[in-house]
């Protein structure tokens, strides 16, 4: 077993963190980390010069002289693991390059702090366990939307028993990403901005729910996915692709060269997961269409149900009979006490805040030397939804196995996410 650096540190009041991957949302990271007494940063590490010019540029304003920056190839990241002094390193790249990191983060005795999905294949969600069960390094899934407010006051809820035994749960990623995966114009692959260099390509090559976490993440907090409860087995659909295709016509002419390009991925995907204890959940993946931002949450049980799509809650005898109240007073009083004793650092923190909340929870974890809220297990569970949903649609939507990565300790494993107001 590999006991993590910050064992050897100087002070282990302050986590020493490095950052991989310094595009929009690794330089966000790094300005939330920036604002905190607790953390010294000690590396940095992009393959892009023009991200790491934005990056010491934003470590110059914050007082920061000469933090390495590894830039020498996408293996940069071993050398920079060499360094000797890192507690714990925040990997914001593209997807496929998630798990490679955060395993070798592990090994080298770094906390890993990987954004989602952290796996994009079967192989890789074992090898996050595996490397983690090895090494007893722990590595967190920055799972951002289990920090939302109205999420978290939900899921106060769920745990003070408003909506009785849980049934039935809803929730996808449903946001029209044309203008992310065509930037700029219609362009994507090498030469384009940002995600369109990379993450267009997963809608060519594969046909899934690609993007499953940040539905599924909360989700599976409210129903102790992996505590006492596990993905059984799921089903996916997909339907037809059409959204890309149209939208490059509409925007480009029919005689664009990308008009030509054949889409793999569904422009609606659908997967219905069964747990353990008998409840269901569907997962929708909808990013192809016009439609507005929704991550389409429903939290259904024995006594009422809440949806976010419209703010809406019924529980029964406290609602007027077959009608929905607005959520609001119910968020408010169950305002989950996280958010009450941060809601001001929170604020302007991104996403709305939650940005504020995930980074902390890993922040905290390191300087007390624990595992953190949402781990290796999670990361794995919630991740391996886009493989297996991706089988179940090439075998006619034919029932897949979800493995069980705890191997067992499911049963036993008690829950540790945002059980109190620390972090
Ligand atoms: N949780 C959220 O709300 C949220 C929001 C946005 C993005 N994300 C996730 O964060 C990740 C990054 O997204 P982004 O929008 O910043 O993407 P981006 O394409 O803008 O940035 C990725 C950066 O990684 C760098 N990179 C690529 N390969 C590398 C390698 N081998 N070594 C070092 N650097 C490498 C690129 O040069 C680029 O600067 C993605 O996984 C994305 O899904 C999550």
């Amino acid at each position: 077993m590999i006991t993590p650096n910050i064992l050897f540190g100087q002070d282990d009041r302050k986590a020493r963190m490095a950052f991989i991957g310094l595009g929009g949302r690794g330089r966000w990271h790094l300005n939330l980390c920036l604002q905190r007494d607790d953390v010294d940063v000690k590396a940095i590490c992009d393959i892009n010069p023009e991200a790491i010019k934005r990056t010491n540029s934003m470590l110059d304003k914050a007082g920061y002289k000469n933090v390495p920056a590894y830039t020498d190839g996408e293996e940069a990241f071993l050398k920079m693991y060499e360094q000797g002094d890192i507690d714990g390193v925040i990997i914001a790249t593209p997807w496929v390059w998630h798990t490679k990191m955060a395993c070798a983060a592990m090994r080298a005795g770094i906390y890993a702090g990987v954004e989602v999905s952290a796996a994009n294949t079967l192989e890789e969600c074992w090898d996050l366990v595996n490397t983690f069960e090895e090494t007893g390094v722990p590595c967190m899934i920055l799972e951002n939307v289990n920090y939302r407010r109205d999420v978290m006051a939900v899921l106060n809820m769920v745990r003070q028993g408003l909506f009785g035994e849980l049934i039935h749960m809803e929730c996808g990623y449903q946001h029209n990403l044309r203008n992310i995966k065509f930037d700029p114009g219609v362009e994507f692959g090498p030469g384009a901005n940002s995600e369109a260099q990379w993450r267009t390509q997963h809608s060519i090559s594969r046909n899934g729910d690609v993007y499953p976490t940040h539905g599924l993440g909360p989700v599976s907090s409210m129903l102790d996915i992996n505590y006492g409860n596990r993905f059984l087995y799921l089903t996916s659909t997909a339907s037809k692709a059409r959204g890309l295709h149209d939208y490059i016509v509409k925007t480009a002419g029919e005689d664009h060269p990308n008009a030509k390009v054949k889409f793999k991925l569904g422009d609606v995907i659908t997967t219905v997961i069964k747990t353990s204890n008998d409840e269901t959940i569907t997962v929708q993946h909808d990013t192809n269409l016009p439609r507005p931002y929704s991550l389409g949450f429903r939290v259904q049980g024995t006594e009422g149900l809440w949806m976010d799509i419209n703010n809406s809650i019924h529980l029964d005898g406290k609602s007027p009979e077959h009608a929905w109240e607005p959520a609001d007073s119910y968020l408010e009083k169950y305002d989950h006490p996280l958010w009450k004793k941060f809601a001001s650092e929170a604020e302007g923190g991104g996403h709305g805040g939650m940005d504020f909340f995930v980074d902390h929870a890993f922040v905290e974890s390191i300087k007390r030397k624990v595992n953190t809220p949402l781990d290796a297990y999670d990361a794995a569970a919630w991740s391996s939804i886009a493989p297996l949903s991706e089988m179940s649609i090439a075998h006619g939507s034919e029932p897949i196995d979800i493995p069980d990565f705890t191997r067992g300790m499911w049963m036993k494993r008690k829950q540790k996410f945002a059980l109190n107001d620390e972090y």
